[in-house]
């Protein structure tokens, strides 16, 4: 593994292991708390995030690796998805204690599984709705890979405000001992959400895209009025700087759109074009009055 220049001298290298057995023995070796950081590999600086932030949460860390079929529909190529294991291992190495990058043969020794988890009427809703089956090969794979690393804490970014939420659904509905500990959105200087696609957006388009998190800065400016914050979104959805698939404000544990009664956290998820590029932004309100 590539040697990282900010890893002083003394830090213990990284161990990859490919089997859930050797996954156990390592994972039976530590002491101390555990922080699971779950990827599908091509590895960049949003998930460096995730690794910081498990790194200070917890003793040891564990990154799992692993491109999982089950979340790519038939029309999404599964194939093609960019696999680079040791440009992963190279950025994570001395970060992270151990690496799991298993084959699918030994997620999955029946493909595709017997028994698998849904993740209801969450899943095929706002990013489920044009993808059937993805949030069942996400929490189908996410309660495997927490079974098998057997953390006390796993970190998930809020921009994939839909994943985050089911994985919490996942984790109080089947009782799992795990904490989920979402991390904040990285954001450029102007407020835009950190993203590989904000790559593909002109200046006059990066400029258009502040519409998202300006949607965000003046939903979150209204709670804790639920009104407030859904006539925020409204205003949003009708300027139409954006060509918005979805500005709304959803009762986080149903992922449904947030009732006139709704009190307590409120899930604000956007989604849109600019100069055809698909953006997200995200962020929890807390609504304590109509
Ligand atoms: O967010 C991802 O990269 C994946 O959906 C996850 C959570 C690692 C499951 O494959």
């Amino acid at each position: 593994m590539r040697k990282d220049p900010a890893v002083p001298e003394s830090t213990p290298r990284t161990t990859l292991v490919t089997t859930k057995s050797a996954l156990r023995e390592h994972r039976a070796a530590m002491d101390g708390t555990v922080a699971a950081v779950l990827t599908m590999g091509s590895l960049h600086a949003g998930h460096l995030a995730l690794v910081e932030r498990a790194r200070e949460l917890a003793d040891h860390v564990i990154l799992t690796d692993f491109v999982n079929p089950l979340q790519f529909g038939p029309g999404e190529d599964y194939e093609a998805y960019p696999r680079d294991l040791e440009a992963d291992l190279a950025l994570v190495d001395g970060l992270v204690d151990l690496v799991f990058a298993p084959g699918v043969e030994e997620m999955y020794p029946v493909m595709p599984p017997t028994v698998s988890v849904s993740a209801g009427r969450a899943g095929t809703v706002l990013e489920g709705a044009a993808r059937p089956g993805h949030f069942d090969g996400v929490v189908t794979v996410v309660a495997k890979l927490l079974r098998l690393t057997d953390p006390h804490l796993s970190v998930f970014g809020r921009k994939d405000a839909q994943q985050l939420a089911i994985i919490q659904r996942l984790v109080a509905d089947l009782d799992l001992p795990v904490r989920i500990e979402p991390v904040e959105i990285q954001r450029e200087e102007t407020g835009l959400a950190r993203s590989s696609r904000n790559a593909y957006l002109s200046a006059a388009g990066k400029e258009q895209a502040l519409a998202l998190s300006r949607t965000i800065a003046a939903a979150l400016a209204a709670a804790p009025s639920l009104a407030g914050i859904q006539d925020a979104l409204e205003a949003a959805r009708e300027r139409a700087e954006i060509d918005w698939d979805y500005a709304l404000a959803l009762d986080p544990a149903t992922l449904e759109p947030a009732g006139p009664d709704h009190r307590g956290e409120v899930l604000v998820v956007l989604a849109g074009r600019v100069e055809g590029t698909r953006l997200l932004d995200a962020a929890v309100a807390v609504a304590t009055a109509p």
